[in-house]
This record gives C-alpha cells, sequence and structure tokens, in this order.
C-alpha cells in the first residue's frame, strides 16, 4: 500500500486525539492519549492525529510521546495540528519528529465569513499566507496536509485557486472540512468532484473529507466523497468531537466493509472484489469504542450504529423468531465482526493470576506487571461479589484501571443509609493532597445525591453536576454498573467514570475521578483551541 496521491485504498485519518479531545469535557492527559493510541494503531488506522502542539507544554508533550511510541516504522503517520503560523507550525514539527513517518497539517478558512470576522484577512492575504505555510512546514517534513477551513461555505472559484497554490507549495494531502457541518451527501459528492476537474495539480495530492456532524450527515457526506474522490476519511471513534462530533470512524468502515460490493468500483475495483476497502482491523472496533468512552467519558447512546448497546440486541419477539430461523432475516453483520464476542462466562472465583493474564492477552490487552496486578485485584474482588466473571467484566474492569487521572483526592470509605423510611445520610472518609484523611457525613434527596453532598464538604471544590449516567456491563442482578457523569466548573466541563457491582460506590469514585481532573486543570495551564482562540503573530 502506498499512500501515493491516488492511493488504491481508503486511508483512515483518526482524529479522536484532537478533534475528538475538543469536545467538552472530553479532555485526556497525556498517558490516556497514549492508551488511546496504541489502541488506534492495533485498529490498524492509517494516520493518528495525536493534537495540537501549541496548545500547551502537555498537549506538545502528548504528541511527541505519541510520535516516539506508537510512530514506530510499520506503525501509524503521526500528525500534529497547527494553524498557519510560524509558531504554530514549528511546534507541530517538533513534536512529530521522533516519528517514523511525521505529518504536519496546517489550516486557514477560506469562506468569506470565517476571513472577514475571524481572520479579518482579505482573499488575496490568506491566499498568500497559505502557501508560505506550507512551504514552511516542508522544512520540518516532507508529508504536509492543508485544510481550507469551512470549505463547505467556501467560494468554490477562490478554494481551486487556494488548492492549486498549496499543492504548488509542497501540500501532499488537501482536507476540505465542512466545519459546520451545512452540507448535504450531494453537495459534498459535488464539491470533491469539482475540486478534481478544476484544480490543475489535483493529481499530485490525496484528497481528504473532514466533517462534522450538526445535522447528522456527515457519514453520508463522506461516503458520497468517496464516491466522487476522496480518498482519506478524518473521523472519530464513537464520533466524538466539537458540538454534535464527527463523522463515526467505525460507522464509515463498517459501510464499506459490509456494502463493499456498491463502493468496489468507484476504486475501480471490480464489484465482487474481497479485498478490504480500508486498513482497519474491524475484530478491534468494539474495544476501541468502550476505552474511548470510557476515557473521555462520553458516554455511547444504545441506539448508536455499529458500537451501541442495542446495536446488535434483537429484542423484539418477531426478529428473535426470524433470526433464529436465520440470521440473515434481520442482521446485515456479524457481531463478531466488530470483535463481539459472545460474552461468555470465562473466569471465577477461583480462577488463578495466570487464566486472568491469559484471557487478557486474547482479548488484546497488554498490560505491564503493575496494572496486572491492581487489575486481578479487582478480579477477585469482583468474583467474590458476582459468580461468573464474562469477557464485558474483565474489559470493563481493564479500562476502568486504565485511567491515568492523577488521585490528588482518594475515597478511603463511603457508607450509605437509606429507605422509604430513612432520610438518605452517607459518610466519607478522604485523603486529601496534603495526605489528611478528612471524614464528613451528608444527607441528600437520594443516596447519590447524600454522597456527593458528603464528598462536596470534604473537597470544597465549587462544580455543578450536568449530567449523571449507569449503565450494567452484564444482564443480571449482580452485574457490575458504570458511572459516567459530568460536571462544570465555570466554562469548563470534566468527565468521570467507573464501575463497581454496588452503583453508590460507582458513583462516589466516578465523582471523585472528575474532581481529580478538575483539580489537576486549576493547577496546570490552559490549552488554546485551535479554532477559536486568536491566531500568535507569524514571526518573519
Ligand atoms: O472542522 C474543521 O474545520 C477542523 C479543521 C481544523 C480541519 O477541525
Ligand atoms: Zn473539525
Amino acid at each position: 500500500m502506498s499512500h501515493s496521491s491516488s492511493p488504491d485504498r481508503i486511508l483512515i485519518f483518526d482524529t479522536t486525539l484532537r478533534d475528538g479531545e475538543q469536545s467538552p469535557g472530553a479532555t485526556l492527559n497525556v498517558e490516556e492519549k497514549l492508551i488511546i493510541a496504541r489502541q488506534l494503531a492495533r485498529l490498524g488506522v492509517d494516520i493518528i492525529e495525536a493534537g495540537f502542539p501549541f496548545a500547551s507544554p502537555g498537549d506538545f508533550e502528548a504528541v511527541q510521546k505519541i510520535a516516539r511510541e506508537v510512530g514506530t516504522a510499520d506503525g501509524p503517520t503521526i500528525c500534529g495540528l497547527a494553524r498557519a503560523t510560524k509558531a504554530d507550525i514549528e511546534r507541530a514539527g517538533e513534536a512529530v519528529k521522533p516519528a517514523a513517518k511525521g505529518r504536519i497539517h496546517t489550516f486557514i478558512a477560506t469562506s468569506d465569513i470565517h476571513m472577514q470576522y475571524k481572520l479579518r484577512k482579505s482573499r488575496e492575504e490568506v491566499l498568500a499566507i497559505a502557501p508560505e505555510m506550507v512551504a514552511y512546514a516542508k522544512t520540518f517534513t516532507d508529508d504536509v496536509e492543508f485544510s481550507p477551513e469551512d470549505a463547505g461555505r467556501s467560494d468554490p472559484e477562490f478554494l481551486y485557486q487556494m488548492l492549486e497554490a498549496v499543492i504548488a507549495a509542497g501540500a501532499t494531502t488537501v482536507n476540505i472540512p465542512d466545519t459546520v457541518g451545512y452540507l448535504t451527501p450531494t453537495e459534498f459528492g459535488t464539491l470533491i468532484r469539482g475540486i478534481k476537474e478544476n484544480v490543475p495539480n489535483i493529481d499530485q495530492a490525496v484528497i481528504s473529507v473532514h466533517g462534522h456532524n450538526d445535522l447528522g450527515l456527515a457519514v453520508a457526506n463522506f461516503l458520497e466523497a468517496v464516491k466522487n474522490g476522496a480518498r482519506q476519511l478524518e473521523c472519530t471513534i464513537n464520533g466524538i468531537g466539537e458540538r454534535a462530533g464527527n463523522a463515526a470512524l467505525e460507522e464509515l468502515v463498517m459501510a464499506m466493509h459490509v456494502r463493499r460490493s456498491y463502493y468496489n468500483p468507484f476504486l475501480g475495483r471490480p464489484a465482487d472484489s474481497e479485498e478490504p476497502l480500508t486498513n482497519i482491523d474491524t475484530r478491534q472496533i468494539y474495544k476501541t469504542s468502550r476505552l474511548v468512552s470510557n476515557l473521555t467519558g462520553m458516554f455511547v447512546q444504545p441506539n448508536k450504529a455499529i458500537v451501541g448497546a442495542n446495536a446488535f440486541a434483537h429484542e423484539s419477539g418477531i426478529h428473535q423468531d426470524g433470526v433464529l430461523k436465520n440470521k440473515l432475516t434481520y442482521e446485515i453483520m456479524d457481531a463478531t465482526s466488530i470483535g463481539l464476542t459472545d460474552n461468555q462466562i470465562v473466569l471465577g472465583k477461583h480462577s488463578g493470576r495466570n487464566a486472568f493474564r491469559t484471557r487478557l492477552q486474547e482479548l488484546g490487552y497488554e498490560l505491564d506487571d503493575q496494572a496486572i496486578n491492581r487489575a486481578f485485584l479487582r478480579f477477585k474482588e469482583l468474583a467474590d461479589k458476582k459468580k461468573e466473571i464474562t469477557d464485558w467484566d474483565l474489559q470493563s474492569i481493564v479500562n476502568d484501571e486504565t485511567q491515568q487521572a492523577p488521585e490528588h483526592f482518594h475515597l478511603e470509605l463511603v457508607q450509605v443509609s437509606c429507605g422509604d423510611s430513612a432520610k438518605p445520610t452517607a459518610t466519607v472518609t478522604i485523603r486529601t493532597p496534603d495526605g489528611q484523611e478528612l471524614m464528613d457525613a451528608a444527607i441528600g434527596t437520594g443516596p447519590v445525591d447524600a454522597v456527593y453532598k458528603a464528598i462536596n464538604r470534604v473537597v470544597g471544590i465549587e462544580n455543578q453536576l450536568i449530567e449523571f449516567s449507569v449503565q450494567s456491563v452484564t444482564a443480571g442482578i449482580d452485574a457490575l454498573g458504570e458511572v459516567t457523569i459530568r460536571i462544570r466548573h465555570g466554562e469548563r466541563v470534566f468527565s468521570g467514570h467507573a464501575a463497581n457491582t454496588d452503583i453508590v460506590v460507582a458513583s462516589a469514585h466516578a465523582y471523585l475521578h472528575a474532581l481529580n481532573r478538575l483539580y489537576s486543570a486549576l493547577q496546570g495551564e490552559q490549552a488554546l483551541h485551535p479554532q477559536r482562540d486568536a491566531e500568535p503573530v507569524t514571526v518573519g
């Protein structure tokens, strides 16, 4: 497979760690980003957009670490985002340098509304800056991607001129963003076709697409773009991202996988070709989805295509009957194709560390000894309460143990009394950042409210709870409950996640997880937003 300007398959550019992380509350720390990047490499994405290195020292470090550890010779290309300024491009160039294949992705807005109100620059000025910055990016790496931001609302004639200029300056990928999720599928397809037909040097660059889901059309738009010549798709796991999110990787990949005979001819292949259209190992999809959801706190709706809890549940009686007679009556794809096992009971109370480690390896988790030890302790605790431990329980434990939020506040104890004739009362003991163990109690409207009030009395950081959800990992009365919460502090949102057979305990841990993230943010620097914050002055 070559990454030439006409790749013989569809390149998957994952931007979960950049655009996905721009979702409110989805902030990840360096370790969490590394864990996701490793999983994206196992999934088989071609390019990982690892972040916006100029945003903060933490963002720079994350991109550099991913470049060093995941950007190996046979691994994915590692990309850093940069506004069209020298300072941003230098930072991105430095951050991706350790990767065997490093890319700089630079962008500037080209719609009249963005140029006039955001950039306060004329078309001529923007047309001069973009190729100059692409040429500057070329001094750091040969692999340079350029995006005309808000291309979907840009004047096509101006867009053609811009693309010709940046390709002449060395851009090897030109990415067409529908930044505000405004276009319809036919319009997006026509835009891509227009670019192919009107940009004279377009054969020297890969055409990529990027789009937001404000009207729920991002995936449909991309598929139309593929039919018209796009060969790179910029997407995120579970479709997370700014506002309504980005195009969902799992939906794009499975649409092209399940309907390959429809899409094959658009890539010049015979309709019945079995050759995959992407490099994605589809069996890694479910695991990646769960990992991203747990670490970002971005809950996946049950009816979400491909990875939602109901996506493969045939609950209605008629459907079940049909599925039992012949699966194809109501199923267009097999659950195992996205790595959903049949959730066998795999381990029990007497299973030892070796069996535990082996099953985790079979599920594709590579944990170091310390993480295995922590996860094994959690497994033993769970096995005391729950007779049968399934693959999904194991995944939940591992994802929980994988969270890397520093534990400034540690929950030592939580106790609740409640019932229809009692006032819900909670007692908590918390170890604070200065090592003190503080105990406090509170009465609430329910057990979780009482716990949160008691925690607030100890921690004392003002915040608002804006989302709370509980999901059971498996069926059964003894199932693990996963709690995901989001809290707001000023303009910023922080998420927390925890799993336990006791949902009140899980709620307490999830809340402390979010508070620990908030506490870290209060101590650290604030990251810049690549599209909304003021641009630094270009030097030279
Ligand atoms: O949506 C958008 O336009 C972007 C660009 C930075 C590519 O995310
Ligand atoms: Zn975007």
